[in-house]
């Protein structure tokens, strides 16, 4: 039977307070990664598979590994708490209620990589997360967690928290970067990535929070006990969010490789008024959508892109049969050209190309070669932008086409919708 690990103190009456925290073994992880190597850790975190949360997947320990070595040149540690992918809601349930499993984690991935300052970048929306970051780092510099000479180890580190103002791109970690520096936050080319020049020029190890909190567990349990959970390539304990058409909606904290069915019917209690699944968007709005045919697929790296989808952030939007899937990617898409930061030509145009065929389409207005347009109109935009927007705004209206191809052509030929909304 699995415990939750990363939600484990959440449902705790004043989860989010020091002293909670620290009455159920709280900073303990601190004080043993205090006493190692930064080597050791680095190493500690390769060998236990740590794979980011934030949507990329890219192994952890092998990122701390690519920080430069030389003590002489600052570093930086930059917490991604921006969370704007569409039916993503775990990041705020982190940092609203359990804020110093984090921090915990930031102080030992600092001491790792050799970084004396850290910084906080938060979703301006997020205003009760805002006000337990600032709390949870002003009682943890009151603690002596926080500061010059961490518990007598001779180790420093700052922290602060700094609020973006709700721009989805900004989440992406080098358009995060810029905004942080206080400019408009657009992506940068990638190479340098922000391990060799980030936040101001300083080599910067940018993680999302869901990565971090599962380092002090992994520092005391062991990088063994973390990578005996999941599958071959997906280790560890995974925060699903789970939206739509279910009985109950919410975060779910259980295995990497947990199946889609188990996820939607044992633990999010069924698709609601005892209707049928149709649809499920595995990893957030940016993933390809899969079919009710996909239950038994299971939700880890390696097994969702077999499907021709992707982990993401592990947001699962469930959708019954009474949901119009160009309706879906309409909507969809119509956010991504809103976000579009408008730099690269193919997302800025693209998108709403993109969107007004998807648009016409679902008002009966469609013309015949739509279809095959919006893939061609996909084809140019996916991989030919400075960061993976454009790769990622496509899926809603190719993955829908390539799934749902009837539905789409309902709309083209009768001017009719299949689930009944009118046109
Ligand atoms: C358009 C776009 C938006 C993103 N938004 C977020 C976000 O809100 N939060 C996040 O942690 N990562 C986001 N990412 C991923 C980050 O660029 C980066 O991969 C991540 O913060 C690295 O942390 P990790 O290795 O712990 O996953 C986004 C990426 C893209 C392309």
């Amino acid at each position: 039977m699995f415990e939750p690990v990363l939600t484990r103190n959440i449902h705790r009456p004043n989860s989010e307070k020091i002293y909670t925290y620290l009455a159920n073994g709280g900073y303990e992880a601190v004080r043993l990664a205090l006493t190692k190597s930064p080597d050791e850790l680095i190493e500690m975190v390769k060998r236990s598979g740590l794979r980011g949360r934030g949507g990329a997947g890219f192994p952890a320990g092998v990122k701390w590994g690519f920080m430069p070595k030389d003590p002489d040149i600052p570093k930086i540690v930059a917490v991604n708490t921006d969370e704007g992918e569409p039916g993503t809601f775990k990041d705020r349930e982190i940092v609203e209620r359990d804020p110093h499993q984090v921090i915990e984690g930031v102080i030992i991935a600092s001491y790792a990589v050799g970084a004396k300052r850290a910084y906080v970048y938060i979703r301006g929306e997020f205003f009760l997360g805002v006000k337990r970051w600032i709390k949870a780092i002003a009682d943890a510099y009151e603690h002596g967690f926080l500061g010059k000479n961490i518990l007598g180890s001779g180790f420093d580190l700052d922290m602060s928290v700094h609020r973006g103002a709700g721009a989805y791109i900004c989440g992406e970690e080098t358009a995060m970067l810029e905004s942080l520096e206080g400019k408009a936050g657009n992506p940068r080319l990638k190479p340098p990535y922000p391990a060799q020049v980030g936040l101001f020029g300083y080599p910067t190890l940018v993680h999302n929070i869901e990565t971090l909190a599962c380092i002090p567990h992994i520092i005391l349990r062991g990088p063994e006990w973390f990578a005996s959970i999941g599958t071959a390539e997906s280790k560890g304990p995974k925060i699903f969010s789970v939206s739509g058409h279910v009985n109950r909606p919410g975060n779910y904290e259980l295995p990497l490789g947990t199946t889609i069915g188990e996820i939607i019917y044992e633990h999010a209690g069924g698709i609601r008024g005892g209707k049928k699944l149709k649809a499920v968007i595995p990893g957030g709005a940016s993933t390809p959508i899969l079919t009710a045919e996909h239950v038994d697929v299971p939700m880890a790296f390696e097994t969702l892109a077999a499907v021709g989808s992707q982990l993401g952030t592990g947001a699962m939007i469930v959708m019954d049969e009474t949901t119009c899937m160009v309706e879906v990617a309409r909507r969809l898409t119509k956010f991504f050209a809103h976000e579009s930061c408008g730099r690269c030509v193919p997302c800025r145009l693209g998108s709403r190309r993109l969107y007004e065929i998807l648009e016409r389409i679902e008002g009966g207005k469609g013309k015949p070669a739509d279809l095959d347009l919006a893939l061609e109109l996909s084809r140019q935009i996916d991989g030919l932008t400075f960061c993976p927007m454009g790769s990622a705004l496509v899926n809603p209206a190719r993955s829908t086409i390539e799934r749902f191809r009837d539905e789409y052509e309902d709309h083209l030929t009768y001017k009719r919708c299949m689930v009944g909304n009118p046109l």
